[in-house]
């Protein structure tokens, strides 16, 4: 059935013409005299194409007519698709092109996700590309870019999905884009709600990036491509890909990068940390020559605070930043909502109080350890520690020697 759909491999001088009257690169007119010239040609054996006639009465230049050949020929495995008809490349990342697309039977724009032939010849990338579907099919929430529909035709595997109309996140910070505190903390609060939806229904994203937070027109964060989504429990695809990093390294948490297998939602709380890191400083937490300077640094090199690079920001922003970034899962909060507690209390100015209960919890624990274990973050959260009690201290002397003082003035 979907060899119906199959169309040559060159363009059609009939696509050729549609496409440079719907540029403005030629009128109608101007098409029609070539295709009549054509034809008088024809008769006398000679069949140019439609594109050399187009150049040959300067109409178009050839570089135009390339870049339109280029760009046809990229949107032609998309074509394949039934039921579907494809308008514009959106962009491509690591594995996959995305279309903008009319799902012909509900007359609405959709964004496709097409594997490249080469990739559907590999069983994992294949079956790695049904589960993102699946999984994403499972969810709901207006931050989560929804799936729609997942198929194969002609031998290319795609995704459909919801078309958001706007940009990445990752577009902004490119473009220079650092972020004021409340205006980080709005996109922050609203990917954190799709995470509590996804870790609630069993769903890891492990690869939450500015990337893959497409921001609407009206400021609506979503979340998309729950690309390397899966089910938390599912134990043996995890043990399958154990020893493969498959994030990216700027986002990555320590435990991705060490091929743990059994990454929970913590590692979404260090990637959300990372990307809001990097909104409200302008830049990377950890940066490198290689991707594996960059991966060493998530693992032992202590976070430098956000609110060191940017003192603008509030305190409890770094304390959140800080935990949600902790190299030991352990020290990160201990669920998504107590993350979304967080971040909307230091939205409304009031103190980031979950922060402190898993500090506590952690101090807690500290005392009642026999052995200290010499870990980076540990080291980290030590030096806050022993910083915060110096100044305690110094508060107190000072508390002190007004109290002294006051007494003196009363006394004379
Ligand atoms: N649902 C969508 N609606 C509109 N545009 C989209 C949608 N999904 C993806 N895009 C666009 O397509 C681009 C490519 O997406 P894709 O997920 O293939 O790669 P990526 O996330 O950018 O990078 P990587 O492969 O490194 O993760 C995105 O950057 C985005 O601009
Ligand atoms: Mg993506």
């Amino acid at each position: 059935m979907a060899n119906n759909h199959v169309k040559s491999v060159s363009m059609t001088d009939t696509e050729l013409g549609r496409i440079v009257v719907e540029k403005n690169l030629a009128t109608s007119e101007e098409v029609e005299e070539c295709l009549a010239e054509q034809k008088q040609l024809a008769a006398d054996n000679r069949q140019p194409a439609l594109s050399d006639l187009l150049v040959e009465k300067g109409i178009v230049t050839k570089r135009q007519i390339d870049r339109i050949i280029k760009s046809m020929e990229e949107l032609r495995p998309a074509q394949q698709i039934p039921g579907y008809q494809i308008l514009e490349k959106l962009g491509s990342g690591a594995m996959a092109t995305v279309f903008k697309a009319k799902q012909l039977s509900l007359d609405r724009l959709v964004a496709i996700k097409v594997l490249p032939k080469r990739f559907s010849e590999n069983p994992e990338y294949v079956e790695r590309f049904y589960r993102e579907g699946k999984a994403a099919a499972k969810l709901n929430h207006p931050n989560i870019v929804q799936a729609i529909d997942v198929g194969e035709a002609n031998g290319y595997h795609y995704f459909v999905m919801e078309y958001v109309e706007g940009h990445t996140l990752y577009d902004e910070l490119i473009a220079g884009k650092v972020f004021s505190e409340s205006e980080a903390l709005d996109i922050a609060i609203q990917i954190t709600r799709a995470l509590v939806h996804a870790h609630e229904n069993g769903l890891i994203h492990r690869d939450v990036k500015p990337k893959n937070i497409m921001i609407t027109k009206d400021g609506v964060a979503k979340l998309a491509d729950m690309g390397l989504a899966r089910m938390a429990a599912d134990e043996q695809t995890a043990q399958a890909e154990a020893g493969k990093a498959y994030g990216t390294p700027y986002y990555i948490s320590p435990e991705q990068i060490r091929g743990e297998v059994d990454i929970d939602f913590r590692a979404d709380i260090y990637s959300l940390g990372a990307t809001l890191y990097h909104m409200v400083t302008g830049r990377v937490p950890f940066d490198g020559p290689t991707p594996v300077a960059v991966m060493n640094k998530h693992l032992k090199e202590p976070l430098t605070p956000p609110d060191h690079i940017n003192p603008s920001l509030s305190v409890g922003l770094g304390e959140v930043v800080e935990t949600m970034m902790a190299k030991r899962r352990e020290d990160r909060y201990a669920s998504t909502t107590d993350l979304l507690m967080d971040l909307e209390s230091i939205a409304r100015g009031e103190p980031p109080l979950q922060v402190h209960k898993t500090l506590d919890a952690r101090m807690l624990s500290a005392l009642t350890k026999e052995e200290p274990t010499a870990k980076p973050a540990e080291e980290v959260s030590a030096s806050k520690t022993s910083s915060n009690e110096i100044i305690i201290y110094i508060l107190l002397a000072l508390l002190g020697i007004s109290i002294i003082v006051n007494i003196l003035q009363a006394l004379t």
